[in-house]
């Protein structure tokens, strides 16, 4: 894991003109064409910067990372929870209405491998014919 993720405080300073506002507009306008999307699996949810405008915007978000700073930093907002856990192995027992994965989490993902079983856990997790909305979300903005 990079080092900068043990130190949360400073990815945040680093970010802190990240438009997490208008990356999250360009979800909801995937997420609201489907009114029964209500629970969020986030991967790679960090402090949960995303998660606060979904929750604002009536979803619940439920958030795994990996890293304890990250998890240990996370805000405290109604209806969001954040997981320490590795996207590639977890189980939550528990299938979403949709998941989302922003900013370049997959690239952390050093295999094809990881790749693949990380798609596998997110397909476990997911109802049926639910979205994966995932990447660099500036190519909306
Ligand atoms: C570039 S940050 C993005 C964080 C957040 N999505 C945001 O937009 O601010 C990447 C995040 O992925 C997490 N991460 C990387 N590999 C992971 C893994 N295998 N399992 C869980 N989280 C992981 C890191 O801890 C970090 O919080």
């Amino acid at each position: 894991m990079k080092k900068i993720f043990k130190l949360a405080k400073i990815y945040e300073a680093i970010y802190k003109d990240k438009n997490y506002k208008l990356e999250t507009s360009s979800v909801n306008k995937i997420l609201s064409k489907n009114k029964k999307i209500k629970n969020i699996l986030e991967l790679g949810s960090g402090t949960g910067q995303h998660a606060k405008f979904l929750c604002n915007r009536g979803y619940s978000v439920q958030g795994i990372d990996s890293s304890k700073e990250m998890i240990a930093n996370s805000l405290k907002i109604k209806n969001f929870k954040n997981n320490l856990g590795d996207i590639r192995y977890f189980n939550l027992n528990k299938k979403f209405d949709a998941a989302i994965s922003l900013f370049h989490v997959f690239s952390y993902l050093n295999s094809n491998k990881d790749v693949i079983s990380t798609l596998i856990n997110v397909n476990k997790h997911l109802k049926k014919n639910s979205y994966f909305i995932f990447e660099n979300l500036a190519l909306y903005s």
